[in-house]
């Protein structure tokens, strides 16, 4: 493939990709597609009209599948931005609040639009007390995200006023009470799997407050959110909110580019983001920690990660798209010594065991030439362990963060005019055309 450039260029650049069919002697222009910053892109919209051909990109790994400004990641300088503001800017002088409304609304919100906002959310956070039946038919061992991807779809069957996804005024609506409602189901989710009586929201406490609050308080007294745990919650939260075109994200713009309702999207991003390759990880690096067990058999499972016959992967370790230090990882890194260092368990051995493993995998050839490095889940799980979350909720806290990304993203999807159903297609190499033979004759 050559670059040239060319007079009758697109509307967006001058540059042309050239690729040649070498089987027919035939060239064929492709635009090249500039962003604000980042690679440009090759637009083959025109591809299989002009050569007949598709592309194959399994995984994605070469594949733009959308224009959008909301989050943009350099993953070999180890850099993400929302709206262009660096994570680690936000994660220090921002709060959640301000960053949810910056990704949906494209600008950080002055003093008199985050009050408005805040309100706003604050007002939409109980759930219909019908939904609140739903628990009792779930089995009381059911995982949380199980629940999550059940009850947040169920909020379809609740909300019709919100459902037009043609109606600006609806999708916001939508758009806030998703983020102000998931946090209200996921906490439900967990004081049913502990029998404890559902908490109500309070209206007197910010949202990472009123999510501690839900999350562990009971009737029979009274429960003061320690302010240093409502901080990390806050910046769990910030660091969570979105992170471009994953897995997750890019199920909710699928599910949602067929039309369907934004609940029913979301709910289809919380099952992809449930696997252990993508939200899943924080709660596998807690089991594996526990497996791993004492410093001194570290070594031994860094040796099992490099072995390419042994499945065990470290994780916490690698990324698609960084292959440098994740951003996200080094604020939560610090987080995670803050907290502990509040809560007094500073020699907490899973902190411990985690730091010398981070250490080594950082000083081997492996890891070191992969480009393999801890992402923002390999700290992440020792905080909310210190915190006192049980594992099994770490997932459904990264949905509760990632909801307004999602949401946005879908957002951004709806409004913009060049979205178009998504359909992949495929490199077939079943059988051909064969008879059929009835049963009696096989
Ligand atoms: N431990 C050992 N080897 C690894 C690891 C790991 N954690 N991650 C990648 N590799 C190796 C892999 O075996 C492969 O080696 P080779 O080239 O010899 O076949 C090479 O590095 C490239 O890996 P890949 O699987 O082709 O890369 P990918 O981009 O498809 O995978 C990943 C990215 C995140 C799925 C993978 O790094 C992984 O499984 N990590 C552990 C799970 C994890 O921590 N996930 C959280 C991701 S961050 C949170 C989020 O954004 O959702």
């Amino acid at each position: 493939m050559t670059q040239k450039k060319s007079a009758t260029g697109s509307a967006a650049s001058n540059e042309y990709v050239t690729l040649t069919d070498h089987t027919t002697g035939e060239n064929y222009d492709f635009p090249l597609m500039p962003g604000s910053t980042g690679p440009k892109v090759i637009d083959v919209r025109s591809l299989y009209g002009q050569t007949g051909h598709f592309t194959y990109d399994p995984g994605y790994t070469s594949t733009g599948a959308c224009e959008s400004q909301i989050t943009y990641i350099d993953g070999e300088e180890g850099v993400l931005m929302h709206r262009g503001y660096r994570i680690e800017e936000l994660a220090e002088q921002s709060d959640f609040m301000e960053v949810c409304y910056l990704l949906l609304n494209g600008e950080l919100p002055n003093k008199a639009e985050k009050e408005d906002f805040e309100s706003t959310i604050t007002n939409h956070t109980m759930v219909h007390e019908q939904l609140s039946y739903f628990f009792r038919g779930f089995r009381r061992d059911a995982h949380p995200m199980a629940i999550m991807v059940a009850v947040v779809g169920a909020l379809s069957a609740f909300y019709h006023d919100s459902l037009d996804v043609n109606d600006e005024r609806q999708r916001m609506i939508t758009s806030h009470r998703l983020i102000a409602k998931v946090p209200t189901i996921a906490a439900m989710a967990y004081k049913f799997s502990v029998g404890q009586p559902f908490v109500y929201p309070r209206n007197d406490l910010t949202y990472a407050e009123n999510f501690l609050h839900m999350m562990f308080a009971v009737p029979a007294e009274e429960y003061k959110v320690d302010p240093v745990l409502a901080k990390a919650m806050d910046r769990i939260l910030i660091l969570h909110a979105d992170h471009e075109q994953n897995a997750s994200t890019s199920t909710v713009r699928l599910a949602g580019s067929t039309g369907a309702n934004p609940f029913a999207s979301i709910s289809a991003g919380i099952s992809s983001l449930w696997g252990p390759a993508h939200g899943g990880a924080n709660e596998a690096v807690l089991a594996m920690l526990d497996q791993i067990g004492s410093v001194d058999k570290i070594s031994e499972f860094v040796e099992k990660a490099k072995d390419p016959d042994d499945e065990f992967r470290l994780m916490g370790f690698g990324h698609r798209v960084y292959k440098n230090y994740d951003p996200r990882a080094k604020v939560m890194q610090q987080s995670c010594h803050e907290v502990l260092d509040a809560l007094g368990i500073r020699d907490e051995p899973l902190l411990k065991l985690a730091m010398e493993l981070e250490r080594l995998a950082l000083e081997d050839d492996y890891f070191v030439s992969k480009k393999l490095f801890p992402n923002v889940d390999f700290y992440s799980g020792i905080i909310l362990k210190a915190m006192n979350f049980p594992t099994s909720m770490f997932t459904v806290l990264f949905a509760v963060a990632r909801t307004v990304g999602w949401i946005s993203q879908w957002k951004e999807m709806i409004e913009d005019p060049t979205a178009k159903l998504g359909r992949p297609r495929q490199l077939y190499t079943g059988p051909t055309e064969r008879p059929f033979v009835p049963v009696s004759k096989r």
